[in-house]
């Protein structure tokens, strides 16, 4: 007798950039993590989570230290090769390092790497307009991007520490217009960190594309957060923006399911998990 595939598994299909544009046309929140392994990227897989990430921020929770800017292009690689054996539904992102798309060829070689050898279906890279001609030129040869606006850890320097970006009216301005610039570029996602949420609302209410949010704003079109951070494992200071799933549920399983739950039904972020 053959092995029937289970129910679950027949009616999963594969995530992809144009199912995530259908979520936000349909008012379906997207669910986002990061993993940085195979065993936790089949929890999340299992879990209904939309989008795994492979975050630099691996820097900081998988190799303890205090930036995202020691992370190189071969630890990424590394790094999503696992992530990938244990996906078979959610949309898989790799984060481009620090400096590793200073110039178009730069970006093409690395990105085309995380997509030929880890099979990444999409890359993430931090900046605004200053980065539209890389994110046009990736896309030019078929490969989607993810930008990150708002506090951008790779400028963590430059900013002066881990702020909240975008309070002043200029510098809110600024932000809507950058984020219409990297749509415009061709950008497929746009992931807000740390931004007051009337402004992140008015983002992505702005945007075709979605619009992620991490200490931004519930009207997002979706939500990610660092795994580590939702198992109570967050190394240092809890951010605001942070919620531990597990001390509520006891399994790591359990706290993923909540937070897809709470995510899908737009309880979290909460009130405390955003700025104003
Ligand atoms: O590196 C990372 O994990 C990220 C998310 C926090 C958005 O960029």
């Amino acid at each position: 007798m053959s092995a029937r595939p289970d129910s679950s598994q027949q009616v999963r299909k594969k995530i992809t950039v144009r199912s995530l544009l259908e979520k936000k046309q349909a008012g379906e929140k997207i669910v986002c993590l990061t993993a940085y392994d195979a065993s936790f990227a089949r929890v999340l897989d299992q879990a209904d989570v939309d989008v795994v990430l492979v975050g630099d921020s691996l820097g900081m929770v998988v190799q303890g230290h205090e930036t995202t800017l020691p992370v190189t292009v071969d630890d990424m690689l590394y790094h999503a090769q696992m992530v990938g054996k244990g996906l078979s539904h959610s949309l898989m992102i790799v984060d481009m390092p620090f400096l590793s798309y200073t110039s178009i060829d730069a970006a093409l070689e690395n990105a085309g790497c995380f997509m030929k050898e880890a099979g990444a279906q999409m890359v993430k890279l931090e900046g605004g307009a200053e980065q539209a001609e890389i994110v046009s030129a990736l896309v030019q040869h078929g490969i989607p991007v993810c930008a990150h606006l708002g506090l951008q850890p790779q400028k963590v320097h430059k900013l002066g520490g881990y702020r909240v970006q975008g309070r002043e009216a200029k510098a809110a301005e600024a932000m809507l217009e950058e984020a219409g610039i990297l749509e415009e570029a061709g950008a497929d996602l746009i992931v807000l960190e740390c931004v007051p949420s009337e402004l992140a609302e008015i983002i992505s209410r702005a945007l075709t594309i979605p619009v992620i949010g991490i200490g931004a704003s519930v009207a997002c079109d979706g939500q990610i957060l660092v795994l580590y951070d939702i198992l109570g494992l967050s190394m240092g200071r809890v951010p605001k923006f942070s919620h531990d799933f597990l001390a509520e549920t006891g399994s790591i399983e359990g706290a993923v399911s909540a937070y897809v739950d709470a995510v899908k039904s737009g309880k979290f972020p909460g009130e405390d998990h955003v700025f104003s």
